[in-house]
């Protein structure tokens, strides 16, 4: 416990440490109740900017503001009583220059609460990375495929399988490790490479489609939780199905109310007896 009384969390040094040791599960939040449900599992909780696709319908993340981040951030954050809990910078927010950066990720850390923000990017943002760090803001870097990045790359798909690809991947992990980050995301990358990334730096590496090579992972939990889409991209195990299960129970809700059953006595407040 904490001087406030408040059970104590597992920080960015302890997710650090966690190199080569015991794996580091991860999963995406974007709500008080689904953290309370996910916290007790999990090392690290991302508020991802997937919230975009995943809770608003958007077809990429490009359109998440510092706004949406920090409402769902601080929401997660009320949820959660043992993971670090992290928030992406989103598009727009840190790209400009450093110092940029640092006026969002402080305002995330102030506004939310959480244990540190994340970032996209690879050698093009090592020196936003060392100049986060070096104010007191933990970063966890992001490589491989980069969602943010979908209208340069031309779509999402899996990377690293020619040399040339492979090479920018290593080149980035590198870069943003020997910057500072506490941690790396890598994204949509080939066995191989993500193998080569884990045992080139020395801090963990956290894959979403990057193989068991990793030292941690994470999914989009709403993805896992059979929430999000029809589509399963190959990296997502579906651990559960529950879109069906809403479906189901909004049917019996609709039979119920239209037949009349819905609400039945136990659901009606009757006046007092004076
Ligand atoms: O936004 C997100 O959910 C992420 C994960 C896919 C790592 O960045």
């Amino acid at each position: 416990m904490s001087a406030q009384g408040e059970q104590k969390r597992l920080t960015t040094k302890a997710i650090q440490a966690r190199k080569g040791g015991e794996r580091i599960v991860c999963l995406t939040a974007y709500t008080t109740p689904i953290a309370r449900l996910l916290d007790p599992h999990c090392d690290l909780l991302l508020v991802g900017d997937s919230v975009g696709m995943v809770l608003y319908g958007m077809e990429t993340t490009v359109a998440v503001t510092l706004d949406m981040m920090i409402a769902h951030g601080r929401a997660v954050r009320r949820g959660v009583a043992h993971a670090c809990v992290i928030v992406d910078l989103p598009f727009g927010s840190y790209q400009e220059s450093k110092e940029q950066a640092f006026r969002n990720a402080a305002r995330i850390m102030q506004e939310t609460g959480c244990d540190g923000v994340k970032l996209e990017g690879g050698q093009e943002m090592a020196e936003t990375v060392a100049f986060l760090t070096a104010r007191g803001i933990p970063v966890c870097g992001h490589v491989g495929l980069m969602p943010q990045m979908v209208n340069t790359a031309g779509g999402f798909r899996a990377l690293g399988h020619t040399d040339e690809e492979a090479a920018r991947i290593r080149g980035d992990a590198v870069a943003i490790a020997e910057a500072g980050a506490f941690a790396l995301v890598v994204e949509g990358t080939v066995e191989p490479v993500a193998r080569e990334i884990t045992a080139a730096i020395t801090i963990p590496t956290i894959g979403i489609g990057a193989s068991a090579a990793c030292d941690g992972q994470i999914l989009v939990s709403d993805d896992m939780f059979g929430l999000f889409s029809e589509f399963q991209p190959r990296f997502v195990k579906r651990f559960a199905n529950l879109g069906p299960l809403i479906a189901d129970a909004a049917r019996s809700y609709a039979d119920d109310v239209r037949a009349g059953r819905f609400p039945a006595k136990e659901h009606t407040f009757q006046p007092r007896r004076q």
